[in-house]
């Protein structure tokens, strides 16, 4: 028996919808797209009478004028905190403009030029020489030379020089390969590829993007789900996609992600809904981290006991989340579900309140 992929890439997890979109889509397309710009959006929001899911839950009109950026010569860049939702949208843009969502930098301290231009097969370099065999081409130069849109994560935790190796790509649309001669020197941009770089505003201060590499991007910052009863709803679909995925046969109750989510959002926001001051916690509180969250009760509640998971599972879960790298916030935590707690009637909060009590001790 084979055992599944965990997490297939957009363009195969939604093939079904891209193919239609791509069939049922007669308007203009710009050049080196496999959708138009309407059914990239349509593919990207989803729309019920067509049957296309929601996927990005948010602004349309930020997924328009990311699209807009990418049928131009700049590139894309999104920021914001950790967790909104930034690399699941240049997934899902990838996946829909280029069919394509692999071609990934994923950028950190160590990334070199190698993984954004080429590299070589050095067995093949010493037998052969330089030439296109002995090249391994990294995702900049695919892109490029396959007119497909390029994704670099975390662009900011890449070193400065390495950063600087994106300017002349962008702005010359060329990259020049001195090993090799003739054609095989310049690799020319075709039409179609471009490049989504994300950046985590929390990152800052790491390493500044240069004013240079500034230039060549448009920003789109990508908040946070302002609604409340919007992001219960993620969570609630979200979390509930996962527990299945993990082999759990039970429905988790309602009351779980509505009291995870008033509790990330307040503590994210450092107020609660009726707008009195919580003291906020350093850990991020997203709703990435919600789902997440919601999908560790329902895994405790299931192989433990058989259930979808209660909100004690939730309070054990709770202080690896949003108490991850600094012991202050466990106190903050904890007063913050007492005073919060105290002024909350429903039986989950009690819950939480003695889940809360009993775990981080008197
Ligand atoms: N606005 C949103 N729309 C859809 N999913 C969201 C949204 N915000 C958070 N999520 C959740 O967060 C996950 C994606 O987080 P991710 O793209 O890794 O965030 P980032 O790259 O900003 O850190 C999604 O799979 C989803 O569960
Ligand atoms: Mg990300």
């Amino acid at each position: 028996m084979t055992s599944r992929v965990q997490r297939p890439p957009a363009e195969e997890r939604f093939a079904e919808e891209l193919a239609r979109l791509a069939e049922e889509d007669t308007g203009p397309r710009p050049p080196g797209w496999r959708l138009t710009l309407t059914s990239a959006r349509t593919f990207v929001m989803g729309d019920v009478e067509l049957g296309i899911a929601p996927k990005y839950v948010g602004n349309a009109s930020l997924v328009e004028r990311s699209l807009v950026t990418l049928a131009t010569t700049r590139g894309l860049m999104l920021v914001g905190e950790p967790g909104t939702a930034k690399s699941l949208l240049s997934e899902l843009i990838a996946a829909a403009v280029s069919g394509d969502s692999t071609l990934t930098i994923q950028g950190g301290a160590a990334t070199t030029e190698d993984q954004i231009r080429y590299s070589w097969n050095y067995a093949l370099l010493v037998a052969e020489g330089p030439s296109t065999r002995s090249m391994v081409p990294a995702p900049m130069m695919r892109g490029m030379a396959e007119g497909r849109v390029v994704r670099f994560e975390e662009v900011t935790r890449c070193p400065l020089e390495v950063q600087d190796t994106l300017l002349s790509l962008l702005s010359e649309r060329v990259l020049a390969v001195p090993e090799l001669s003739g054609d095989d020197a310049m690799v020319y941009a075709r039409e179609g590829f471009n490049v989504i770089a994300t950046a985590n505003t929390r990152d800052r201060g790491v390493n500044e993007m240069s004013a240079a590499l500034k230039r060549r991007f448009n920003f789109e910052t990508v908040h946070p789900i302002a609604d409340f009863d919007t992001e219960v709803e993620l969570v609630r679909t979200e979390s509930a996609a996962l527990l299945r995925a993990s082999g759990v046969a039970a429905e988790q109750d309602p009351a779980v992600s509505e009291l995870l989510v008033t509790l990330f959002r307040d503590l994210r926001t450092g107020f609660t809904a009726n707008g009195s001051p919580v003291e906020r916690l350093s850990s991020v509180m997203s709703t990435a981290e919600a789902v997440s969250l919601a999908h560790a009760t329902g895994i405790r509640g299931w192989f433990l006991r058989g259930d979808a998971g209660t909100v004690t599972d939730l309070a054990e879960s709770l202080a690896g989340t949003a108490t991850k790298d600094n012991s202050e916030d466990a106190a903050r935590l904890r007063r913050y579900v007492e005073k919060v707690g105290s002024q909350r009637t429903s039986a989950a909060w009690q819950e939480l309140r003695r889940a809360h009590a009993r775990l981080t001790g008197p």
